[in-house]
C-alpha cells in the first residue's frame, strides 16, 4: 500500500540483497520509521517487541530471521537454535510455526553452502505468496460489501474491525482490510468503525493510520462501543483477522474479538473472519482448550503512550501504583458465532467439513 504516495510493504530485502527492512510499528502513528535487521537476534527482538506484529508478518519476519541466522552459520545446530529462538518469541499466531516449517523443509536436505540462497528464495516466496493470498481475500470479500451496498441503496456500508489486520499485519493489503481496500478502490462508499484495541491500541494507532493513508473514511471508537453501535443498526458487517483458526473453525484473534462476535450474534450483524490458509491449524480442534494465549507485560495495561501537544512521545501511568494488572493478548471466538471465513479460495462456513474440503492438502499434512 502507499505511504505518503510511495508503494511500501511492511517487510523487504534491502538493496544489499541480504539485510531485511521493516516498518517500526512501535512508533506509529506518530512517526514513520524503518529499521534494518542484520542478525537472528535482531529478527527475534523485532517480533518479541512488536516492531513487527500481526500473524502473517510475524511468519514472514521469522522466515527472514532464519536466513540471517544461516548467513552467520549454516550448520544443523544453528538452524535448530534459530528455530527455537524464533518460536519462543510469540506463542499464539500459528503463522510463525508455519513459516519456520516451510523454511526448514527446503533447507534441511541442502548442503551447507547452498542453504543461505535456498532460504532467502523461500522467504521471498512466503512474502510474495502472502500478497497474492490477500489480494484473493479482497476479491472474495468485496462481494459481501457489494451485497450490503445494494441493500443500502447507495448509503455507505459501515464495517467494524478489531485490532489491526491491515497491510501492516501482513506483507501487504492485509486480510480484514483487503475487502475494504478493494471496495474503496472500486469507488464504493464505505466507512470503517475502528476498535481502538487496548492495551496496545493497534486499531487506534495502526488501522486508523493505514486507512487514513489510503483515504478510507473511518472513525476510531472505544473498544466498548461496538455493542451499542450494533444495537442501533450502525454496523452492517464486522470483518476481523485471526492468529489461528482451528480444524473445527474456532477463531483466535486479538483480545476483545469474542465480545464483538457475541454482540454481533445478538444483533444479527454478520461476523466474518478473513484469513490466509497458513493461519489454519488443523492439529487443534477446540480453540478455547488448545490454543496457548499470550500473556504480555502488565505495563502495557497500566500505561498509555501518546504524543504531547508539543510533539513529544510520552508514556503515562493510568492505573494506580500497586493495583494488579493482567494482560491477555488473545481470545477465542467459537465457530458458532462466525458467519463465514473469507479465505483465498472463497467464503466458506466456519466448519471442519468446509475447511477440509477447501484446503485438503493442509488437512492431510497435519495428519
Ligand atoms: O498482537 P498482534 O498485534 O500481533 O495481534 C494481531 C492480531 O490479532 C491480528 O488481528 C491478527 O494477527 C490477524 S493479522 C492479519
Amino acid at each position: 500500500m502507499k505511504v505518503d504516495g510511495k508503494l511500501t510493504r511492511s517487510i523487504w530485502l534491502e538493496p544489499d540483497g541480504w539485510s531485511v527492512g521493516i516498518v517500526d510499528q512501535t512508533v506509529l502513528p506518530h512517526r514513520f520509521a524503518t529499521l534494518r535487521l542484520t542478525t537472528l537476534d535482531d529478527a527475534a527482538r523485532a517480533i518479541k517487541s512488536m516492531q513487527v506484529r500481526g500473524a502473517p508478518l510475524i511468519g514472514a519476519a521469522a522466515a527472514y530471521g532464519i536466513c540471517l541466522a544461516l548467513r552467520a552459520d549454516a550448520s544443523d545446530q544453528n538452524l535448530e537454535r534459530a528455530c527455537a529462538a524464533l518460536s519462543a518469541t510469540r506463542p499464539t499466531a500459528i503463522n510463525l510455526k508455519w513459516a519456520l516449517d516451510e523454511i526448514v523443509a527446503v533447507v534441511r536436505n541442502q548442503p551447507r553452502e547452498a542453504r543461505v540462497a535456498v532460504a532467502y528464495r523461500r522467504a521471498a516466496e512466503i512474502c510474495d505468496w502472502d500478497v497474492v493470498i490477500n489480494q484473493a481475500i479482497g476479491r472474495h470479500g468485496v462481494k459481501l460489501i457489494e451485497d450490503v451496498a445494494t441493500r443500502n441503496n447507495g448509503a455507505p456500508v459501515n464495517i467494524l474491525t478489531h485490532c489491526n489486520a491491515g497491510w501492516l499485519a501482513t506483507v501487504d493489503f492485509g486480510t480484514a482490510t483487503a475487502p475494504i481496500y478493494t471496495a474503496h478502490d472500486k469507488g464504493m462508499k464505505l466507512h470503517v468503525w475502528v476498535d481502538e484495541t487496548r492495551p496496545r491500541n493497534q486499531g487506534a494507532s495502526l488501522t486508523a493510520w493505514e486507512l487514513g493513508q489510503h483515504g478510507v473514511p473511518h472513525t476510531v471508537i472505544a473498544d466498548n462501543a461496538g455493542g451499542h453501535l450494533m444495537q442501533h443498526r450502525m454496523v452492517d458487517l464486522a470483518i476481523v483477522g485471526t492468529d489461528r483458526v482451528t480444524a473445527q473453525g474456532d477463531v483466535c484473534n486479538k483480545i476483545g474479538t469474542y465480545l464483538k462476535a457475541l454482540a454481533a450474534k445478538d444483533n444479527d450483524v454478520p461476523f466474518y473472519v478473513a484469513l490466509p490458509s497458513p493461519t489454519i491449524d488443523f492439529t487443534v480442534s477446540d480453540g478455547r482448550a488448545e490454543i496457548p494465549i499470550e500473556q504480555r507485560g502488565g505495563e502495557e495495561q497500566s500505561t498509555m503512550t501518546g504524543m504531547t501537544s508539543d510533539g513529544r512521545i510520552e508514556t503515562v501511568r493510568v492505573v494506580p501504583a500497586g493495583s494488579n494488572v493482567a494482560n491477555y493478548g488473545f481470545d477465542v471466538t467459537p465457530a458458532r458465532l462466525v458467519t463465514g471465513l473469507i479465505t483465498e479460495r472463497g467464503i466458506i462456513p466456519a466448519t471442519r467439513e468446509a475447511l477440509v474440503q477447501t484446503f485438503p492438502e493442509r488437512a492431510t499434512e497435519a495428519r
